[in-house]
Parts: structure tokens; C-alpha cells; sequence
């Protein structure tokens, strides 16, 4: 008896040195841990103050706990479609570089060109894409869009190669597309809402430009159904994107079908094009674009596939909004609209095919489209993730103009609609709509402050094939149309005050109605 009681004892005590054992490595983990944060985070801080660094001159302030109040707040304003307007309210009062800490993380948020510049060229390597390709990869995989680092590069290269060899250069590419949308309008004339034409004019062309040819099995139901599929799917994936590493928690009934949806059309359109290509004769002296993908990803159907996708999901809404606000904006300042069909009837005349050289003759034209996306950039705002300790040159000391230090992992969000209507930049009549602002010399040199392209390394591709399309499309309209007007009970607002949604892409919550005669 009294031996077992031994054993016994032995053993629980046997049993309480191991769990001290456990407590101690445990304890000892967590203060190494910690030394070792501290340690970083007093590295970075000296880094800092080498480097001239001061604390932000601006924090967003918040009354409950992890900023809930803030977060309500925005999730309320993104229900009312009125997303970007709270965002200006805070600019308001809070300056142009301001830092916050919202659900525990702490980043910033900025509209200062100097800021911009520094994060997407001349401290390039200091950031990257985040979170984004865990929370995209469900819709659109693997590609250019997602990627960073050497995997982005070599995507870039190969995309960039055959964006300069494209057959939309002469814009004969675009003509069936353009016309198509030209006759359905003209079909039902009257009160039409121009956006879902330009979503379908935007996809059509991008899938024919990229595939090489127009895709015949491509009907009006099937585009519908991959469009709504595509609609849905990029919907949820900007929320999901805008989660951060939270994306996970946010996947509603049907998102993944909706994707499901996307990938197979998509590589179906991917196998017929390379099958009609190997079929025609022609293949062996025309280039086309999709060969091309296929062979340098190494003949893997699906690599391709979700390159398509990226490409599609950067050109398609981008290109269609812009055709779409520039509308939305002709038809409320008629007096710009009579200019411009002033000037499209006097280059064009009677000829239907739009041509570069016509483009390059109508600099109004240009103007409007400028306007249009210094008002409205697709891309409103965009977050890059700082990968290794580093400063922005502006947002710290008194007056804001010394430099602030960014710790790795913070967010750096920058809002290029918030810094393209700065009254200090544009002057007082920012907030309208004025393509002759662009006349004026102290525009002329705005560098970073005018960016709906983006700038540096990861400039946008397809800016040349999205500003010919939206000009070729807005002249053939205004050509086919001798009368567009603001719909009956379409109210005029002020640029900015309207209902916007807000997905990957900004655009016209409440469509583009015009009465077309
Ligand atoms: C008015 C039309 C357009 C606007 C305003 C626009 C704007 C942008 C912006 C802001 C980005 C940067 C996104 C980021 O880095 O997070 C971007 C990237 C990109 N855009 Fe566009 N875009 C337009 C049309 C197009 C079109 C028509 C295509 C293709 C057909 C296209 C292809 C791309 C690609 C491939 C990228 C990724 C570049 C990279 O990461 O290296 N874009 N675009």
C-alpha cells in the first residue's frame, strides 16, 4: 500500500515537472517572441528616425473598441451606395495622409501624389499585393492581376509582348463589336440605359481581342450568363478582397458556383479558340495571342485559362465604366455635349469607321475622356502591403510634410479618386465637370496627381486598347444618335453625390439612362 502510494507520488510529481517543463518552454517561447518583436520594432523605429521619420500629424479617431464605429459606419455608407462620399468626409477633416487602426491593424491611408509615387515606383520592392491573390484566386486563379515578385514579372513580360503585337492596333478589331452595340441600340430607341451595352461591348471585344477571333458560340444567352456569373463573382471577390486576411469569412450562397461558372466558360472559349486556330490554314502566318499564352505556359489549359481571366477582369469593367460615366456626364452638361458632336461630325462626316488618325484629330474627345476619368477612375482606390521597413515622404511632424515610417505588414491604401478632385491640385472648380480644365498650362505637368492608369512598374496594359475603344464607341454613338438627352426623371447631381457602387471597380449604381433619338 504505502509503495503504490510512492509510485503514486512519484508519478504526480513525475507529471508536474513535465507540465513546468511545458509552462517554462512555453513562457520562455513567448518572451523570445517578444524580444524578438521588440527588437524588430525598435530596429524599424531607429530606421525611422534616421530617415527623418516623425509621428503622423494625422490618426483617425474612433469611440469603440477596434474601431467598430468606423466599421458600421461603412458598412452602412457601402448598403446606401454612398461608399466613396463618407471616405471625402473624412478627408476632410482628417488631411491627405492619415494613419489608422481599424479591427486591431494599423495602416494608412493616403491622396498625396509625393505618397503615391513612393509606393508604386520609387519604393516599388517595398510592397507588394497582400493578401489579394488568396482572396481573388477562388474567381480568377493564378495571373497577372494576382501575382508578385518574379512570377508577376514574367506574366508581365509575356502579356506585354502581346499587347504591342495586337491586332486591335488599326481598331478594325473593334468595328463588328461597335456596330453590333450601335444596331441593338438603335433597335430600341428611346429611354435605354447605356451601361449593361457598354459591360457586353467591354467583354466581347476583350475575349475577341485576346482569343484572336470572335467567339461564334458566344450567343446573347450565354453571354448573359457568363456576364451575370462574372458580375456575381467579382462582387463577392472585392468584398472579399477588401477583408484582407479576414476573406475567408466571407463567402455567400452561390459564390462559388458563380466562379465555377466563369472558369469553365472560360476555358471553354480557350479550347475553341485554339482548336479553330489549329483548324485554319491561316495560323501558321497570323499571330495570335492566345497560341502564343498557350505555348510559353507550357500548354497547360488552365494557366491559360486564368491568365484570360485576369485579363479580362482588368479590361472589362474598367473600359465599361468609363464609357458609361462619360455618358452619364454628357447628358447632364449638354453645352459639352454640343462641342464635342461638333467636332465629331466635322472629322468624321458620314464615315462609320473609326480610324486612329480620326481619334488623333478630335482632341475634345480626348479632354472628355480625361475628364471622365480624373472624375470617375475605374480603379477609385488600391492597397499595396509593405513587405520591409520603409518610409513615404509625406503625413509626419506638425505640418505633415516630414516623412512617416511604414512597418512591414502594414496596408498603405491610396485613393486616386480622393486625390483627382483636390481643389489645391485642380483648383476651385475641381468637383466639376470641365474638359477645358485640360487647356490650362498648370496642368500640364501633374505627374503623379492625375493617375486613373496607375503608375510605375504595374501600369495598366491595356490603356491604349481602352482609351481607342471608349473613343471609337462614344463617336460612333454620338454619330449614329442626332438626339441624346438626360432621361425624363433622371435627376441632375453633382459629380460625386450620386449612388456608386463599388466592387473591384467603381461604377453608376443607378445605370446610365439616356433618351436616345
Ligand atoms: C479605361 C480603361 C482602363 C483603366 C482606367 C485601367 C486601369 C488600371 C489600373 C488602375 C491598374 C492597376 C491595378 C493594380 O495594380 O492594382 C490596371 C492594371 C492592368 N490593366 Fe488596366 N485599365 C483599363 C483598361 C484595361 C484594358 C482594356 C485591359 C486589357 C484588355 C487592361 C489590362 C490591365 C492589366 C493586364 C493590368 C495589370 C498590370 C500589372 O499588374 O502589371 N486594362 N489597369
Amino acid at each position: 500500500m504505502a509503495h503504490n502510494t510512492l509510485r503514486e507520488q512519484d508519478l504526480s510529481s513525475g507529471l508536474t515537472s513535465i507540465r513546468l517543463v511545458i509552462v517554462l518552454a512555453f513562457v520562455s517561447f513567448c518572451i523570445y517572441r517578444y524580444v524578438l518583436k521588440a527588437t524588430k520594432y525598435r530596429k524599424e523605429t531607429e530606421f525611422g528616425e534616421k530617415n527623418g521619420c516623425k509621428p503622423p500629424t494625422s490618426v483617425l479617431a474612433y469611440k469603440w473598441p477596434l474601431a467598430l464605429d468606423v466599421v458600421k459606419r461603412g458598412f452602412r455608407a457601402g448598403r446606401q451606395k454612398k461608399l466613396l462620399s463618407l471616405f471625402t468626409d473624412y478627408w476632410g477633416f482628417l488631411g491627405s495622409t492619415v494613419e489608422l487602426t481599424i479591427l486591431g491593424g494599423t495602416g494608412y491611408a493616403t491622396m498625396d501624389p509625393d505618397n503615391i509615387e513612393a509606393v508604386l515606383s520609387t519604393r516599388f520592392e517595398d510592397f507588394h499585393l497582400g493578401p489579394r491573390n488568396l482572396a481573388m484566386s477562388a474567381m480568377i486563379g493564378e495571373g497577372i492581376f494576382t501575382q508578385d515578385g518574379p512570377a508577376w514579372k514574367h506574366s508581365r513580360e509575356l502579356l506585354r509582348r502581346q499587347f504591342v503585337r495586337m491586332q486591335y492596333q488599326n481598331l478594325e478589331g473593334f468595328r463588328e463589336h461597335v456596330e453590333n452595340l450601335v444596331g441593338s441600340l438603335s433597335d430600341s430607341r428611346g429611354i435605354i440605359d447605356l451601361q449593361p451595352h457598354f459591360y457586353r461591348l467591354t467583354l466581347n471585344t476583350t475575349i475577341a481581342m485576346i482569343l484572336g477571333q470572335s467567339v461564334e458560340s458566344f450567343n446573347h444567352e450565354m453571354g448573359d450568363l457568363f456576364s451575370n456569373s462574372f458580375n456575381k463573382a467579382s462582387l463577392i471577390t472585392a468584398t472579399r478582397v477588401r477583408l484582407g486576411d479576414l476573406y475567408f469569412l466571407y463567402a455567400p450562397r452561390g459564390f462559388f458556383a458563380a466562379c465555377k461558372t466563369v472558369k469553365s466558360y472560360t476555358e471553354q472559349f480557350v479550347r475553341d479558340a485554339l482548336q479553330q486556330d489549329r483548324d485554319s490554314m491561316k495560323s501558321s502566318d497570323k499571330y495570335t495571342f492566345i497560341n502564343d499564352l498557350y505555348s510559353e505556359h507550357h500548354q497547360d489549359i488552365r494557366l491559360v485559362r486564368d491568365q484570360v481571366i485576369n485579363v479580362l477582369i482588368a479590361g472589362r469593367d474598367t473600359t465599361a465604366a468609363t464609357m458609361s460615366y462619360a455618358f452619364r456626364l454628357l447628358v447632364r452638361y449638354p453645352n459639352v455635349l454640343k462641342k464635342l458632336r461638333s467636332e465629331v461630325e466635322s472629322v468624321l462626316g458620314q464615315d462609320k469607321d473609326v480610324t486612329r488618325a480620326y481619334i488623333q484629330r478630335m482632341p475634345y474627345l480626348q479632354m472628355v475622356l480625361k475628364e471622365t476619368l480624373r472624375l470617375y477612375p475605374p480603379v477609385p482606390i488600391n492597397t499595396r502591403f509593405c513587405k520591409q521597413a520603409t518610409t513615404l515622404p509625406l503625413g509626419g511632424g506638425p505640418d505633415g510634410r516630414s516623412p512617416i515610417l511604414i512597418r512591414p505588414g502594414m496596408p498603405v491604401a491610396y485613393s486616386v479618386y480622393h486625390m483627382q478632385r483636390r481643389k489645391d491640385i485642380y483648383g476651385p472648380d475641381a468637383g466639376s465637370f470641365l474638359p477645358e480644365r485640360w487647356e490650362r498650362s498648370e496642368l500640364a505637368d501633374l505627374k503623379w496627381g492625375y493617375l486613373p492608369f496607375n503608375g510605375g512598374p504595374r501600369l495598366c496594359l491595356g490603356k491604349d486598347f481602352g482609351l481607342m475603344l471608349a473613343s471609337y464607341g462614344i463617336a460612333r454613338i454620338i454619330q449614329a444618335f442626332p438626339k441624346i438627352e438626360l432621361a425624363p426623371g433622371e435627376i441632375w447631381e453633382e459629380p460625386g453625390t450620386e449612388r456608386q457602387h463599388l466592387t473591384l471597380t467603381l461604377s453608376n449604381a443607378d445605370g446610365c439612362k439616356v433618351l436616345l433619338a
